[in-house]
């Protein structure tokens, strides 16, 4: 299970990629620049292993970032896409499976009575904040620095996730206009959101309730009801991006979690269960302003494709209270592991974690916010980084991402995924 980064095919398609896609790649981090290497090309992949076209095999905790909480090629899946794609594979109109897709999200998420779905992330993102402007009749938006909410370009301040690893602090080709209704606060920092809800007549303050694209960085207690009261205060909307943390952190995401209602929530990865689909939704009365129902325009040619429906709906339906326990033992055990296997070899690391995420920080201090995270020892994680995929364990090819554990993944893949982290953590202790 070796893994060399100049195996033949995957140079020999790398080099091909070059020429064809920037930077070889359709989205920046599978580049694994930050980690200095070159990217691994994927042959396939079953449960939690993947295997690269030269051969290797790796167990994944990436997962595809995020959508495949019962891992690759789940045979449940597989056969509602199959059945689907039977009666066809695009209407572009309306049909049974998105209106059960809709309830079934309605029944588990406590913030959401009415939803739109669309196509990705940055698309849901984008049109919920388009909805809380009009809504409120304001422009200007609070995001937290190191939060990532899509390449929307208001948000492309400050972002982290792919701009935190490449290092480049925004976008060139995002103008002025588009940021400048975009108020920047550090996560976890009470008095910056007060201060910014007193200066600013926020249109909504947007969050990750669980931070995980500058690597996973928890709420701090009593912060999510924080940012509830500051925005009911001051008039404003709370929106919370559930993206990763939607139907992982359990059945009705970090809001039902925690406690805490936005009015609207943006939904994503495990609800189009590997496929293209991603959803914004809310309270009735905010999402019954979206057009055709009302007046604030937004549209989709393959919104709620009846592929990535089905894959949801089967998704969600295999997400029952004995799945999160089953995901909270997994991740625990292998954050635990990880918080040994460092301890052992004398490396400094901060592991965080919620069921279904976690983040290895190479770092002294605990890590609470975005200037935290990247004063993490970036080199040293590429290095370990490195060691892992070249053994065969495929980890988060950043500091500034999470690990994705998942349902596909076993006892076994833990152990052998720590054996494998304690081996990387002593090769790096003895640099
Ligand atoms: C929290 C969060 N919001 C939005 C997005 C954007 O989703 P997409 O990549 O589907 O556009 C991401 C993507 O990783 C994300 O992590």
């Amino acid at each position: 299970m070796s893994a060399s980064i100049t195996d033949s095919k995957s140079a020999e398609l790398y080099a091909r990629a070059l020429n064809v896609l920037p930077g070889g790649v359709n989205s920046p981090v599978r580049a694994m620049r930050s980690i200095g290497r070159d990217p691994i090309f994927v042959e396939r992949a079953e449960g939690a292993e993947l295997f690269d076209v030269d051969g290797n095999r790796y167990v994944d905790w990436m997962c595809s970032w995020g959508p495949l909480i019962h891992g690759h090629a789940h045979p449940a899946i597989l056969a509602a896409v199959a059945e689907a794609a039977k009666a066809g594979t695009t209407f572009g109109a309306a049909t049974a499976g998105e209106v059960e897709l809709a309830e079934e999200i309605a029944r588990r998420m406590p913030g959401v009575e009415m939803l739109r779905m669309t196509s990705s992330g940055t698309e849901a993102s984008m049109s919920a904040l388009r909805l809380a402007r009009a809504a409120t009749g304001r422009d200007k938006i609070l995001k937290f620095a190191g939060a990532y909410h899509g390449h929307v370009d208001g948000l492309l301040a400050e972002a982290g996730s792919g701009l935190a690893t490449q290092g480049i602090p925004a976008s060139p080709g995002v103008t002025a206009a588009a940021t400048a209704a975009t108020a920047i606060a550090p996560w976890n920092d009470f008095d910056a959101v007060a201060t910014a809800c007193a200066e600013h007549e926020l249109a909504a303050i947007i969050c990750e309730p669980y931070p995980a694209n500058m690597g996973l960085v928890p709420p701090h207690e009593g912060f999510l009801e924080h940012l509830r009261a500051q925005a009911d205060a001051n008039g404003a909307l709370l929106i919370f991006d559930e993206v990763i943390s939607g139907f992982r952190v359990g059945p009705g995401g970090a809001q039902e979690l925690i406690g805490v209602t936005p009015d609207l929530t943006v939904m994503g990865k495990v609800v189009g269960g590997g496929l293209p689909a991603a959803a914004y939704g809310g309270r009735r009365d905010l999402m019954e302003r979206v057009a055709p129902a009302g007046d604030v325009y937004q549209a989709g040619t393959l919104s709620g494709n009846p592929l990535a429906v089905a894959a949801g709906r089967a998704t969600l339906a295999m997400l029952d209270e004995q799945a999160y326990l089953r995901l909270s033992s997994t991740t625990h055990a292998l954050a635990e592991g990880m918080r040994e296997a460092a301890g052992a070899a004398g490396i400094p690391v901060q592991v965080s974690e919620v069921t279904g995420l976690l983040t290895i920080f190479f770092s002294e201090q605990p890590v609470t916010d975005y200037e935290g995270a990247k004063a993490c020892d970036t080199e040293a994680f590429g290095a370990w980084a490195r060691a892992l995929l070249a053994r065969g364990v495929y980890p988060p090819p950043s500091q500034f991402e999470a690990w994705f554990p998942s349902l596909a993944h076993s006892h076994d893949h833990v152990e052998r995924t720590l054996e494998i982290a304690a081996a990387a953590f002593a090769e790096a202790a003895s640099r």
